[in-house]
């Protein structure tokens, strides 16, 4: 793998997972990581992340220097180009200029082998407070800025290279390109890592982790638990079974495709629960988020144990056991619960939305490896339908948090009905690949008043909620065109007579979290 080297900034996923759009297999390991351990994963390359300002700041992460001398390719970025810089005797200094944001960054010389080729000038996106101010003996420098005497060095000799900017933000120009130029030219990697080969990497691997044992699957519909259920099925075939929970807080025709375009897709075993009366009747009464989630989660919970025993039952009188359950654990859900660097920013939301705390089952996590987007193009690449595949995230509480006030049957025909039009208009208007995810949230509780046609209205408004994130932790809201969004308005106040209003919320994340509950 190339190693990604975590110095507690939030860029250090971005940047693995930017390493593997180059085709090249990325792991993410702690700043602590010593020279030893670097030698026993045998690295292709490194690429240390940015971090805190300063290296001379109290307590800022250490960083074992005689990797550098391991020979293996590295490449510094933000503060691991300061960390580099220093380490092999260049100087690096704080004279107050700092830089924040968009900065021109001039090419030198020719730029060598991460930036030949490429305009002398780039928009390039900086965040740092102390500067190199000289490179180490024997390297070149390879960009400058109008404050940062040496924005990039490197030498070919020694294959350690380093940029004071941030490739893996989308802003950067040509920062993919850096990327790629380091891992293809300078460590003479190959992009080789792949949907194709990472599902037979994986279809390997859990025949030999299940053997001839019965296995369990939470489908919830969404992506995660739709292609790790996938990819065990086409592993061990009818070994699987999936189990989906009818909630009665779903979206519109989603109950459909899962019965019937994912089961038409991978056609493994499926079994249903009915559960709107039961999870409606809970919920009755109940207008508090935090007390919703928590009935929701546990009736999820309840009517998974059910079918359970069923099918534990069943499998005991075909004499195998049921020993494993497939989940849809990400790898940024991996990190962020200590597997990377220990950064504290731990959610902890369910993929299923909860699962029973003593099941003795041992987990089948065969996504645990991947970033959403990889997901997705398992997911393609084992033929599920891009209705499935590219779907927005969805709550594992479903429109149970969409509704502010009480969730009853009612409600949730009107907030379906609303969310049905808003989703095929920005699916129409082409806008799903900028849209993280839109939620439509019905507020119940308020009423306001209108007129349609001669009469007099008191209905309620939804809002529309459009997010476009990277990775749902911060989000932006979607500059969605004024004319979808008149489309959408329209649409909904025509064809949905509870509802006389809708209102574009404008929110980012943070203040706002992305849901309403
Ligand atoms: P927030 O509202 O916290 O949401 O900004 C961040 C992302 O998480 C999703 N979300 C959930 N997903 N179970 C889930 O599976 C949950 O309880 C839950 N709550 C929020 C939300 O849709 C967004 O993508």
């Amino acid at each position: 793998p190339v190693l990604v080297v975590d110095f507690g900034a939030q860029y250090a996923q971005l940047i693995a997972r930017r390493v593997r759009e180059a085709g090249v297999f990325s792991e993410l390991v702690p700043h602590t990581i010593t020279a030893a351990e670097v030698r026993e994963k045998n690295p292709l390359g490194i690429v240390l992340s940015g971090g805190p300002s300063s290296v001379y700041e109290e307590g800022a992460p250490q960083f074992d220097d005689s990797i550098f001398d391991l020979g293996v390719p590295t490449l510094g970025i933000c503060y691991g180009f300061q960390v580099m810089a220093r380490a092999l005797g260049g100087e690096v200094a704080n004279t107050g200029d700092r830089e924040y944001g968009a900065t021109d960054a001039l090419v030198v010389g020719d730029g060598g082998a991460i930036l030949g080729g490429q305009p002398e000038t780039q928009n390039v996106w900086m965040s740092h407070g102390d500067a190199v101010q000289r490179a180490p003996e024997g390297f070149d420098v390879l960009a400058r800025t109008a404050v940062t005497p040496v924005a990039a060095f490197g030498s070919l000799e020694r294959r350690l290279y380093g940029v004071q900017w941030h490739p893996e933000v989308r802003h950067s120009d040509h920062g993919q390109q850096v990327l790629e130029n380091f891992l293809h030219t300078v460590a003479g990697i190959d992009p080789d890592w792949n949907a194709g080969n990472v599902i037979a990497e994986q279809v390997e691997l859990i025949r030999k982790q299940v053997g001839s044992a019965r296995v369990i699957s939470a489908l919830s519909g969404g992506v995660d638990s739709a292609v790790s259920t996938a990819l065990v099925h086409e592993a061990i075939g009818d070994q699987l079974t999936a189990v989906f929970v009818d909630h009665g807080l779903l979206r519109q025709g989603e109950r459909e495709q899962v019965e019937q375009d994912y089961v038409a897709s991978t056609g493994v075993r499926l079994i249903t629960v009915d559960a709107e009366e039961t999870f409606l009747g809970h919920l009755e009464g109940v207008t508090d988020p935090e007390e919703k989630r928590k009935i929701i989660g546990r009736e999820f919970i309840r009517a998974f144990e059910q079918v359970q025993r069923q099918l534990v039952d069943e499998a005991k009188a075909e004499g195998e056991p049921i020993k494993f359950l497939v989940q849809g654990t990400l790898y940024p859900d991996v990190v962020e619960s200590g597997g990377g660097s220990g950064t504290a920013n731990i959610k902890s939301h369910h993929n299923v939305g909860g699962l029973p705390e003593d099941m003795k089952f041992e987990l089948v996590e065969p996504l645990r490896d991947l970033f959403k987007d990889e997901v997705r193009a398992i997911g393609r690449e084992l033929g599920l339908p891009e209705a499935i595949v590219g779907r927005q995230p969805f709550p594992g509480p479903g429109l149970g948090i969409r509704i502010v006030g009480e969730v009853t049957k009612n409600r949730l025909e009107t907030l379906r009905a609303a969310d049905a039009i808003a989703r095929a208009e920005l699916t129409a208007a082409g806008l799903d690949a900028e849209i993280w995810q839109c939620p439509v949230v019905l507020l119940a509780d308020v009423r306001s008043v209108g007129v349609q046609g001669d009469g007099r209205t008191y209905g309620h408004p939804v809002v529309l909620r459009p997010v476009s994130s990277e990775d749902a932790m911060t989000a932006d809201w979607t500059r969605v065109p004024y004319d979808v969004l008149a489309r959408i308005s329209n649409k909904i106040t025509n064809q949905v007579p509870e509802v006389n209003r809708v209102v574009l919320d404008v929110t980012s994340k943070p203040p706002g979290t992305i849901e309403w509950e």
